[in-house]
């Protein structure tokens, strides 16, 4: 199938229509984008700019700038505990985003299988669609606190099953994969023969002494997994689009020869910054100090949803929250523009992020404190007028 019609099949994100519908709601307070509405450190706004200042105006190498790549390396190995060679086994792309395709496309055939556990980060089935595969979705539950169970994967893998994503700290349920989760998937993985892609855009942000791992860490995982993170979430840099992916060197000159017919390569004097950035304490500072007020948030939201009668489980990771609304009665479509059009509170249905997602709600928590806190009694006041919980 041409890409033209590949395209044919992926639909603009369910979240894009929400916000078309919240266009013009005077006093709306948004819960629905998943950016961080912290601004970017100081520090690393004068490493862009020292880096204009220098010069730094010009194409640079398809894999991205041997200083950031290196720097990369550094963070692999002292935070992930991953052993990567900034030579051949570390790229840097125009974001997080762009990984899913690029690296499906080195290896995956038409028709063949990605594993995907759902409910699941907007781009990926996409993704996977215009690679030219097939994603499968493999619920996760509520009651399993949304992790990944083998015993779900095992039901959803075929014999042209060639990949699975895994998203750990998870977007949009927040669940954290714990170690021993990790070393199970990784059997499988080994097991099946797949290639892991592991996004942990969110690994700094983890909460209750939670500590997130890196699958590539484990044993023999290395040659199995693409390793995906970026600067977006970390150092709340979604605008200036920088992501990093470690993986096996075959992956890696692949995907450098599709950045090379494509971007050609990041945007150079934002890769220096992110270097800098990376190796400058002020900027894991600034994380902590991120890191502190989304677990205040969290611990707010989680309360109020509870306490008004939306059963939650309590997210260890990311800053989403994924309360039940199944029980009002509502599907998940329904529950989200009522509350946009009578508490002018933007939420994201559940089922924008696949199946499973299907009765539930995303809440992202990257808002101020007392705007959560107004969201959350004007949430409640419509839910109890309409004696729906
Ligand atoms: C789980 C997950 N992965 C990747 C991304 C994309 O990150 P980037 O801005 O680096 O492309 C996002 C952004 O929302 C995300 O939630």
């Amino acid at each position: 199938m041409a890409l033209s019609d590949r395209l044919e099949l992926v639909n603009p994100s369910e979240i894009r229509k929400l916000f078309d519908l919240a266009q013009g709601i005077e006093g709306l307070i948004s819960l629905g984008i998943g950016e961080p509405d912290f601004d970017t450190p100081e520090h690393i706004k004068e490493y862009a700019k020292e880096a204009l200042d220098k010069g730094m105006t010009h194409y640079g190498p398809n894999a991205g700038l041997p200083m950031l790549r290196e720097a990369v390396s550094r963070k692999l190995m002292e935070q992930n505990g991953i052993e990567a060679d900034p030579g051949t086994e570390i790229m840097i792309l125009t974001g997080a985003n762009q990984a899913f395709l690029m690296g499906l496309s080195t290896f995956l055939k038409d028709g063949e299988e990605v594993l995907i556990p759902g409910p699941m980060f907007v781009s990926y089935a996409p993704a996977v669609v215009l690679a030219g595969g097939k994603p499968v979705e493999v619920p996760t539950y509520e009651e399993n606190e949304f992790r990944l169970s083998i015993d779900d994967l095992e039901k959803h893998v075929t014999g042209r099953t060639r990949a699975l994503i895994i998203n750990t700290p998870n977007n949009p349920t927040g669940a954290v994969l714990t170690k021993k989760d990790l070393e199970e998937i990784a059997d499988f993985a080994i097991e099946h023969d797949l290639i892991v892609f592991s996004d942990e855009v969110y690994e700094h942000f983890v909460y209750d002494g939670v500590r997130n791992h890196s699958i590539a860490s484990l044993n023999g995982m290395f040659e199995h997994t693409v390793t995906i993170n970026g600067f977006s979430k970390t150092f709340a840099m979604t605008g200036w689009r920088l992501g990093f992916v470690a993986a096996p060197s075959w992956i890696i000159e692949r995907m450098t020869r599709f950045q090379m017919y494509n971007s050609t390569c990041p945007v150079t004097f934002v890769q220096y910054a992110a270097a800098k950035g990376l190796e400058d304490g002020r900027s894991w500072k600034a994380v902590e100090e991120m890191r502190k007020e989304y677990d205040r948030r969290r611990n707010l939201v989680w309360k109020r949803l509870n306490g008004m009668g939306l059963p939650t489980v309590k997210p260890r990771g990311a800053f989403y929250i994924f309360p039940r609304i199944r029980d009002t009665g509502l599907s998940d479509h329904e529950f989200s523009e009522l509350i946009l059009k009578e508490a002018r509170v933007a939420v994201v249905p559940g089922s924008a992020f696949g199946k499973a997602g299907e009765g539930y709600i995303r809440i992202s928590y990257a808002t101020a404190y007392e705007k959560l806190e107004e969201a959350m009694d004007r949430m409640e006041k419509v839910l109890r007028e309409k004696k729906l919980v």
